[in-house]
C-alpha cells in the first residue's frame, strides 16, 4: 500500500483501490497539491472541522466518489447532493476491495453551513482501514485514551496515522503513549506544523519513541511524500 501525505490530517492510501481521507487542501498552506488534481475512490471523513472536512465535498462530487463518515454529519453532507455512507462507532462498512471501521476519538466536532450557522455534526472518529491485507489506523484529532489498546488488540494496524501538534489534540508525550498501548509496526505523524499553534519537531517524537524503546518504525513525510508498506 502507498501511502502518500497531504499535509495535515490528509492522507491518500492506494492500493487496489484510492482512499482518501480528511482532505483539507485548500486553505492549507502545505497542500502539495489541488483538490482538482486529486483522485479518489473514497473519502473519509474523521469530523467536521474545516482543517479534516477540508474540500471533501467538491472531490467527491468530481470523482463520483462517496463520503464515509459519521451518522450525523453524513445527514448534512447529503444536503450537498453528494453519496455518503453515514456510520457509527464499533461498525465496519464493506465497499468494494475495501473494509472500514469506524473507532472513538477524543475530541470534539462541529460543522459550518453555507449560511455561516454553526451544527453540531455528531461525535468525532477515527478510522481502521483495511486494504489488499494491510491495515491503517489514522486517528482522527484525539487525545490519547485507554481505549486504543482494544483498538490495538481488535483491529491490529500495521500503520498508525496520529496527531502530535498539541493545542487541539494529543502532543508528543500523548502520541508516544499511543504508540505504546496500540504497538503498530510504522507510526506516520501528522497534524503538526500546519499552524503556528501545532508547530513541532516530528524528530522530537522519533527520538522520544525511541528513548521509550518502543518497536515501531517512525517514519516523517514531508507533505507530498508517500511511504510504501507492504506486509
Ligand atoms: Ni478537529
Ligand atoms: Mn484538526
Amino acid at each position: 500500500m502507498k501511502i502518500t501525505w497531504l499535509g495535515h490530517a490528509a492522507f491518500l492510501l492506494e492500493g487496489s483501490a484510492k482512499v482518501l481521507i480528511d482532505p483539507f487542501l485548500t486553505g492549507n498552506p502545505n497542500a502539495p497539491v489541488k483538490p482538482e488534481d486529486i483522485k479518489a475512490d473514497y473519502i473519509l471523513v474523521t469530523h467536521g472541522h474545516g482543517d479534516h472536512l477540508g474540500d471533501a465535498v467538491e472531490i467527491a462530487k468530481k470523482n463520483n466518489a462517496p463520503i464515509i463518515c459519521i451518522h450525523e454529519l453524513s445527514r448534512i453532507l447529503a444536503k450537498y447532493d453528494v453519496e455518503t455512507m453515514g456510520m457509527n462507532m464499533g461498525g465496519t462498512a464493506r465497499t468494494g476491495s475495501i473494509a472500514v471501521t469506524m473507532v472513538p476519538a477524543w475530541h470534539s466536532a462541529d460543522v459550518e453551513d453555507e449560511k455561516g450557522n454553526i451544527i453540531s455534526a455528531g461525535l468525532p472518529a477515527g478510522y481502521v482501514v483495511s486494504m489488499d491485507g494491510v491495515r491503517v489506523y489514522h486517528t482522527g484529532d484525539t487525545d490519547v485514551f485507554l481505549d486504543m489498546q482494544l483498538i490495538g488488540e481488535l483491529h491490529k494496524p500495521d500503520v498508525m496515522l496520529l496527531p502530535i501538534g498539541d493545542y487541539y489534540t494529543m502532543g508528543i508525550a500523548g502520541a508516544v503513549k499511543a504508540l505504546e498501548l496500540v504497538k503498530p509496526k510504522v507510526a506516520i505523524p501528522m497534524h503538526y506544523n500546519t499552524f503556528p499553534l501545532v508547530e513541532k519537531d516530528p524528530e522530537d517524537f522519533r527520538k522520544a519513541v525511541k528513548a521509550k524503546g518502543l518497536d515501531v518504525e517512525v517514519v516523517i513525510l514531508k507533505p507530498g511524500e508517500s511511504y510504501e508498506y507492504n506486509k
